[in-house]
């Protein structure tokens, strides 16, 4: 099966119609996996492997406003600034739009304002592609429902799908060729109390994609063999940590979770390792931290940046070890 046959499926008498509105503006927030999405089961559609579960970070995320333009080219502009089609992201935001035009028309000008640090590995993709479908669900008027927008905007990039929402997110493996029932969810209700904090190392870019990433572990890691295995466990420990709001049993079953994801793609082959050597320090102080009694935990993505998750109350006493701690307000 193929994106455009999926589109078709959801857009139904919709599908490649015109526009209703001259433009469209929408916001999505982007999301951090306490469980990781790791492995492709339909590298087209991107279905995953395994369910993952994630943290939305507030109003921290992607804005994007599709505007028709009656030049024939597209316009990109990212932050303020143009934005090559022909770069990376460049390129997949047009291919994407291209799923749902003929022949590149209308032509767009596309302005995508992302307020995280971008190179700090927030996932950008994800807020940018859910921010970038739930615009083109008002520009074309389609109407559909978020569970829907959900399964439109994972055609893009995976963890987009994960990002309509607030709070904890579900993102459902689903079982079906067509991943119709691939989306996600929002899980259980909110805990004021936890807080997220961006330890950055180093804002340099990703040595390899998380897409090409995943794609060689899975092919090649020993170790990913046990990962679905694994993410089955680290799920259950999650709800049921989140349920009881438990931060021991969720900070340890989303650390262990990122760990075991690291430690696939180190025995994939050839190895990836995104940690630096100021990772695995950052790590080491963590451990060492936990065990003088300090409740924090740690989560890392594709980048050698940590996701340090914590409790409100120890907020000042963990900045006096991390000074440069960003804290991203839930
Ligand atoms: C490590 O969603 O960026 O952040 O589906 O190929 O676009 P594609 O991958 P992407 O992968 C995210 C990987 C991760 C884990 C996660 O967010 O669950």
């Amino acid at each position: 099966m193929h994106k455009k046959d999926i589109i078709q499926l959801l857009l139904g008498k919709y599908y490649l119609h015109a526009p209703q509105h001259e433009q469209a503006t929408a916001f999505a927030p982007t999301n951090i996996a306490l469980c990781k999405y790791w492995g492709k089961r339909d590298t087209e559609l991107n279905l995953p492997v395994t369910s993952s579960l994630s943290i939305s970070l507030g109003n921290k995320g992607a804005s994007t406003t599709l505007r028709l333009l009656s030049e024939a080219e597209d316009v990109l502009i990212l932050n303020g600034s143009p934005l090559e089609t022909t770069t990376r992201f460049g390129k997949r935001v047009v291919e994407f739009l291209d799923l749902f035009r003929i022949q590149q028309q209308p032509s767009l000008r596309i302005d995508i304002n992302m307020n995280i640090p971008l190179a700090a590995g927030l996932a950008s993709s994800a807020c940018g592609f859910a921010s970038l479908v739930a615009a083109l669900n008002k520009l074309y008027g389609w109407g559909l429902s978020l569970q829907d927008l959900s399964i439109l905007a994972r055609l893009g990039s995976g963890s987009a799908s994960r990002s309509f929402w607030s709070g904890f997110v579900e993102w459902h493996a689903g079982i079906q060729a067509d991943g119709m029932d691939s989306y996600s969810e929002p899980f259980s209700a909110a805990w004021p109390e936890l807080c997220i904090g961006l330890h950055v190392v180093s804002h340099e870019a990703k040595p390899i994609p998380s897409r090409e990433a995943m794609q060689r572990t899975r092919e090649t890691s020993v170790l990913y063999r046990s990962w679905p295995e694994q993410v089955q466990r680290d799920l259950l420990a999650i709800k049921q940590a989140i349920n009881q709001q438990d931060i021991s049993a969720l900070g340890a079953a989303a650390e262990t979770n990122a760990l075991a994801m690291h430690a696939t793609m180190l025995s994939a082959w050839p190895p990836i390792s995104y940690s630096l050597p100021a990772t695995t320090a950052a790590m080491h102080a963590i451990w060492q931290l936990r065990s003088a009694g300090l409740v924090v935990y740690f989560t890392q993505d594709a980048g050698p940046n940590l996701k340090l998750l914590f409790l409100k109350k120890d907020i000042e006493l963990l900045s006096k070890h991390f000074p440069s701690l960003e804290i991203i307000a839930l």
